[in-house]
């Protein structure tokens, strides 16, 4: 079935009642205001899910409550990558329904970058974020012969450093199959495998790694703390764990980095690609909402981690935290 066939079966699953529900003027201005050029589907189901919560106060109940929305989605398994019908069921509140937007977006926002990734992500930091990693990787104490898991590892910049630092093995995981196709291609060769999966769910045992690092994750996952203390239980005990997270510069440096995220960026990312548009416009805002809820000090000594260290490097622009598995 192509996306054609699947758009025209999905719109006679749907009920013309649910239909003229969804398409209220606030879903309408929500949906203009997604500037979405990969994947617009996925964005736009996630909005509109949002929206039919919000209108239904915090439970759904009666009727509502035991529908079941339809969605194009992935088929899993052998077949994955295919279209198919997603049948769910609504969600509970209306934080369960943004909180599942932020996980399309990583999804969304990921899939293009891959080949491209390497080279912008460090101009457009102005070639600090490589440094970073290295700062970032010289905070582990890891030996020759442990296995170190970083999580997001993209296209695989953490896993490579920590190869050329310490001659160690890695795990590298990413929700992102397209990250993880280029990744293949730049760690062959090296002690690095490879893994599909979310940092919310880590498919390996307690105290199974040596270390971990995770990199610009926090902002892409719905809980921060429960994936914090997730990551951390799969370090054994007094193994070091380091993240990385671009920071919100203070004093007189925040000016020039607002009007770097507000104007620079999104033009610069205009100038690249689509892609990269879109990340041009998501930055900024998405770091800004982090720091105004989150501390990862807190995050790191609230799942068990001791001896919790922060360095602000490049004026604030770059941020990494570490500590032992207690
Ligand atoms: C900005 S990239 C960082 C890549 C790399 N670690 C680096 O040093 O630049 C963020 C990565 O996090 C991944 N990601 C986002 N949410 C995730 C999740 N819940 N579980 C696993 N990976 C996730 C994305 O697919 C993306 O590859």
């Amino acid at each position: 079935m192509n996306d054609l066939d699947l758009r025209r079966l999905l719109g006679d699953l749907a009920e013309r009642e649910k239909r003229n529900r969804l398409a209220d003027d606030g879903a309408a201005v929500q949906r203009l205001a997604a500037r979405v050029e990969r994947e617009p589907r996925t964005i736009r189901v996630a909005l509109e899910r949002a929206k039919v919560d919000a209108r239904t106060g915090c439970r759904l109940g009666g009727e509502n409550g035991r529908e079941v929305l339809v969605r194009p989605g992935e088929r899993r398994g052998p077949l994955r990558g295919l279209p198919d019908v997603v049948l769910e069921r609504h969600g509970w509140s209306i934080g369960a329904r943004i909180d599942s937007l932020a996980v399309t977006t990583a999804r969304t926002l990921f899939a293009p970058l891959g080949p491209t990734y390497d080279r912008y992500s460090a101009l457009l930091s102005f070639g600090q974020d490589p440094r970073w990693r290295r700062f970032l990787v010289s905070r582990l104490d890891v030996r020759a012969d442990d296995t170190v898991l970083d999580v997001a590892t993209g296209t695989g910049l953490v896993a490579r450093e920590l190869v050329r630092r310490f001659g160690c093995s890695v795990v590298g995981i990413d929700q992102s199959p397209e990250m993880l196709a280029v990744a293949a291609e730049r760690v062959r060769g090296l002690p690095i495998e490879l893994r599909e999966a979310r940092a919310e769910e880590l498919p390996f045992a307690d105290g199974q790694f040596a270390a971990l690092t995770f990199t610009y994750l926090l902002r892409y996952v719905d809980d921060p703390a429960a994936t914090v203390r997730g990551l951390v239980r799969v370090v054994r005990p007094g193994g070091t764990i380091a993240m990385l997270e671009f920071g919100l510069p203070h004093g007189v440096w925040r000016p020039p980095w607002e009007l770097w995220v507000r104007a620079g960026l999104p033009v610069a990312g205009r100038l690249i690609s689509p892609g990269w548009q879109d990340v041009g416009g998501f930055l900024g805002p998405s770091i800004r909402e982090f720091w105004r809820q989150y501390d990862p000090v807190e995050l790191f000594r609230a799942a068990g981690v001791d001896d919790v260290r922060a360095q602000r490097l490049s004026l604030g622009g770059g941020v990494v935290v570490w500590g032992r598995r207690g």
